[in-house]
């Protein structure tokens, strides 16, 4: 069974082919990074009308890239929430028309639960692996959600905890707007704190306990407060051409240790993100540990998790920590294709009045095959 799968809850639009739930064929995403960069951050209004125009060529690319007519596709599938309300309409209205003029099945799902099976999906001749071995503990870190998750050999979904204010992608691009690094500010963080030493600048951790829960928003103060030494006072600053200070370039001495604050303040929050993870693993004593959304693409978060991991098990042997192929961290259309086939499987699809769902919770059974139907 073949599906056309379709994401645009943010920014990207993407359009990907996935041959019986797991099998990649294509995964094409255009990117308006370079559309938000000026504003420091995603313009919904601006994200949607760009989506309007890129949609159907970037599906037109995911069939010829699978090599295959769009007869031969067995259902539509797409992003239903959470997610952009304008920027879901899109992606939802392309898909229901696409499904309906083929006279196939539509399919909607969670963006978040879509990360997660991302862990299911094997890119051909590049990653083929057995399906992740359950019960497994899976880390979500996106831009807008941070929860720590345990899937039982039931497949069932638990969440044993959440971020209480910002999430882990979000306190990244927060951290890279502060230090004048851009957007999107994982990836830049990242880049800059290569040859930095984490330990040159202090920052707190929020520990929260023994609670699952994770807390970012005192780090970026921290990282503020960090930086006050450098920052040139207001009147040295040029005017910048943007009339919001918030969008102006962090402006610093030269001096300013950039490498030491970015790998510090990567350090520290990859540092919670990876103990607690690793710590619930060995409490409920997993098989997998996962990691998915756009910031388990972060190099930093997935080494520290292997270390963590081998030391709450030793001296037993620890459970396998696992990671989407680069390509499938952040949005993408592969992981919603792939996560509509066990939807299907189910005997689950949406009927033609279905809306898109901005607030969409995680559920507690997204791919359980004695699930009850949902609809929304
Ligand atoms: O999953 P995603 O593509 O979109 C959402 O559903 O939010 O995640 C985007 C987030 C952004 O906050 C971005 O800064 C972060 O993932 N991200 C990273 C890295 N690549 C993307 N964070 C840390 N390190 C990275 N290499
Ligand atoms: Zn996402």
């Amino acid at each position: 069974m073949r599906i056309l799968g379709i994401e645009t809850s943010c920014d990207e639009t993407a359009a990907a082919v996935v041959e019986a739930g797991r099998v990649v064929h294509s995964n094409v995403i255009s990117s308006q990074i370079e559309l938000h960069r000026t504003h420091g951050g995603v313009v919904p209004e601006l994200a949607a009308r760009g989506q309007v125009t890129a949609i159907l060529p970037v599906v037109r690319a995911a069939l010829a890239e699978a090599g295959i007519e769009r007869e031969q596709l067995d259902a539509v599938a797409v992003t239903q929430g959470p997610g952009l309300a304008g920027s879901l309409m899109v992606g939802v209205n392309a898909a229901k028309a696409f499904a309906f003029g083929l006279g196939r099945p539509f399919v909607v799902v969670n963006h978040l639960e879509a990360h997660v099976y991302a862990n299911w999906l094997v890119l051909p001749g590049v990653l083929e692996e057995e399906p992740p071995p359950l019960p497994a503990i899976c880390l979500l870190v996106s831009g807008g959600h941070t929860e720590l998750l345990l899937i039982s050999s039931e497949r069932r979904f638990t969440v044993l905890g959440r971020t209480l204010d910002d999430a882990a992608g979000e306190a990244f691009d927060k951290g890279a707007r502060l230090l004048g690094l851009g957007y999107p500010g994982g990836p830049a963080i990242q880049q800059t704190a290569q040859g930095g030493d984490s330990t040159a600048i202090p920052l707190p951790r929020a520990w929260l306990g023994e609670r699952d829960d994770f807390s970012f928003s005192g780090l970026k103060t921290a990282l503020l407060r960090a930086v006050a030494p450098w920052r040139l006072p207001d009147e040295v600053i040029a005017p910048s051409a943007s009339p919001f200070p918030e969008h102006r370039p962090a402006r610093f001495r030269d001096d300013l240790p950039l490498a030491d604050l970015a790998a510090s303040f990567e350090e520290a929050v990859v540092d919670v993100l990876a103990t607690k993870t690793a710590r619930a693993a060995r409490q409920h004593v997993v098989r997998s540990v996962l990691i998915a959304g756009g910031v388990a693409a972060n190099h930093r978060l997935r080494e520290r998790l292997v270390t963590e991991v081998a030391v709450a098990f030793a001296p037993e042997t620890p459970p396998g920590v696992r990671w989407p192929h680069l390509s499938l961290c952040t949005d993408n259309a592969a992981m919603v294709a792939g996560l509509a086939f066990e939807r299907l499987r189910q005997g689950e699809s949406a009927g033609w009045d279905a809306d898109v769902f901005p607030r969409f919770p995680i559920s507690t059974a997204p791919f359980d095959e004695d699930s009850v139907t949902t609809s929304h």
